[in-house]
């Protein structure tokens, strides 16, 4: 056996993916039920050839298949579980400045919208970000991408957005790049220079350089996968949201949209028409919204830490799951909702929005990884997919939402190799 990069045995479980497609009785523990959702592998190991998952089951099987003494290494996971990395689908994770305080100015009674009025909020993030040197930015956000990588996630997606113009979003995606060249955490990139309206202009006009001349560049640049703009009262209007993914997908960018967070605007029925390929938020979105993002195939991500931090109500994710449709997770990482962790946002789904330990982990795998439409298997362990996976500190998956605020993950694996933590106790 060549290129036997790694085998990781005796784990308690290894989680698999997703149920659907597996024969239910007949091999590892998914029992008849409908309501199964995860495919889980007890006693089981993992073989890593090149990178990709090449074999999961039963130790014995698979050690005998692909000896541990052929491999660069070898994890012995006795007692615990081996779950894909985590997918973080909504991240506007490059930024500069504080807003430390704004956070107690919350805490104090203030709200939101009340913080931006006053030029807090995105706007002041956006002063100290057009500031902020090119190294400053990329290694801002090569260390918010050490605490991710600590926490599970192996992919995620970033978003620009506090630029404004069309010089400091190519920055931002610029930084983006780097970053996801330097780092073992895969970055898809996402342009959001309709994330607010720059002090001193109107939004029209705002719009009409987004679309003439930020979504031209952006496309020229070749970074950017996606085009994202904050749909809301106050913020931009159904028709200016239009025109700005619409742009987009002329340019190639795929859209996304922060859709019905503080009111119900119309943003999930865009998303629905333009068959963007997520819708973001959601806690105000209806059954027609959800009827619609459904047979439109939008994938809803919810951001529970976002209301969380903001004391609002939860998405109802059990109405979308109900509704067929595959709930992700994310963790929203900003300055106003400031968690890169998403086994918390795991621990709030489950908590806050009632989806099951099972619900929750393939919100934060496959389902993340659909929001980002990636096709190869990213977010399961099933042969062939991305060998990023997590040897958790416990023994089995439900640990990570029952383990409030703690870091369930004790090591992990990016393609193969491992990029942090320990597999020693
Ligand atoms: O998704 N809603 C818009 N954007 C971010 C917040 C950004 C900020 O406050 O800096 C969000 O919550
Ligand atoms: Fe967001």
């Amino acid at each position: 056996m060549t290129d036997l990069d790694l085998v990781v045995h005796d784990a308690s479980e290894v989680v698999v993916g997703p149920a659907d497609g597996w024969p239910a009785n007949t091999m590892g523990n998914v029992p008849p039920d409908s309501d199964v959702v995860l495919y889980t592998e007890p006693d089981a190991a993992v073989a890593v050839v090149d990178g990709e998952v090449a074999a999961v089951g039963p130790t014995e099987e698979i050690t005998r298949e692909y000896p541990p003494e052929n491999a660069d290494h070898v994890i012995d996971a006795a007692g615990r579980a081996v779950i894909p990395g985590f997918v973080d689908p909504h991240t506007h994770a490059v930024f500069a400045g504080d807003r430390s305080d704004e956070f107690e100015a919350k805490v104090r009674g203030r709200s939101y919208q009340e913080i931006a009025a006053e030029g807090g909020g995105i706007l002041r993030t956006v002063r100290a970000t057009r500031e902020a040197s090119d190294d400053e930015l990329l290694s801002r956000l090569l260390s918010h991408l050490d605490t991710m990588l600590a926490y599970g996630s192996t992919t995620a997606e970033v978003k620009s957005g506090y630029g404004l113009n069309a010089e400091t979003e190519l920055r931002l995606l610029d930084a983006i790049d780097r970053a996801d060249g330097e780092h073992p955490v895969d970055l898809h990139a996402t342009f959001m220079g309709a994330h607010a309206t720059p002090e001193g202009m109107d939004t029209d006009d705002y719009v009409e350089r987004v679309v003439s001349e930020q979504i031209p560049a952006v496309a020229e640049q070749g970074i950017a996968r996606f085009c994202d703009v904050f749909c809301e009262a106050g913020v931009f209007s159904v028709d200016q949201s239009r025109r700005v993914l619409e742009a987009g997908l002329d340019h190639g960018l795929d859209p996304k949209i922060h859709a019905e967070e503080f009111e119900r605007v119309g943003g999930a029925q865009l998303a629905a028409a333009l068959g963007a390929t997520s819708a973001d938020h959601l806690l105000r979105a209806t059954g027609n919204d959800i009827h619609a993002l459904v047979e439109s195939g939008v994938v809803p991500v919810m951001l529970p830490g976002t209301a969380f931090v903001l004391g609002k109500e939860y998405a109802d994710a059990r109405a979308f799951i109900e509704a067929g449709a595959p709930v992700a997770l994310a963790t929203d990482f900003n300055p106003n909702c400031f968690s890169r962790s998403v086994p918390f946002a795991v621990s709030l789904a489950c908590i806050g929005m009632r989806m099951t330990p099972a619900e929750a982990l393939l919100g934060a795998t496959t389902n993340a990884a659909r929001a980002l439409d990636l096709d190869d298997d990213t977010g399961t362990l099933r042969e062939g997919a991305p060998a990023d996976l997590l040897l958790l500190d416990a023994p089995s998956y439900r640990h990570v939402p029952y383990r409030v605020g703690e870091n369930p993950v004790a090591a992990v694996v990016k393609d193969g190799r491992l990029v942090t933590g320990s597999p020693e106790r």
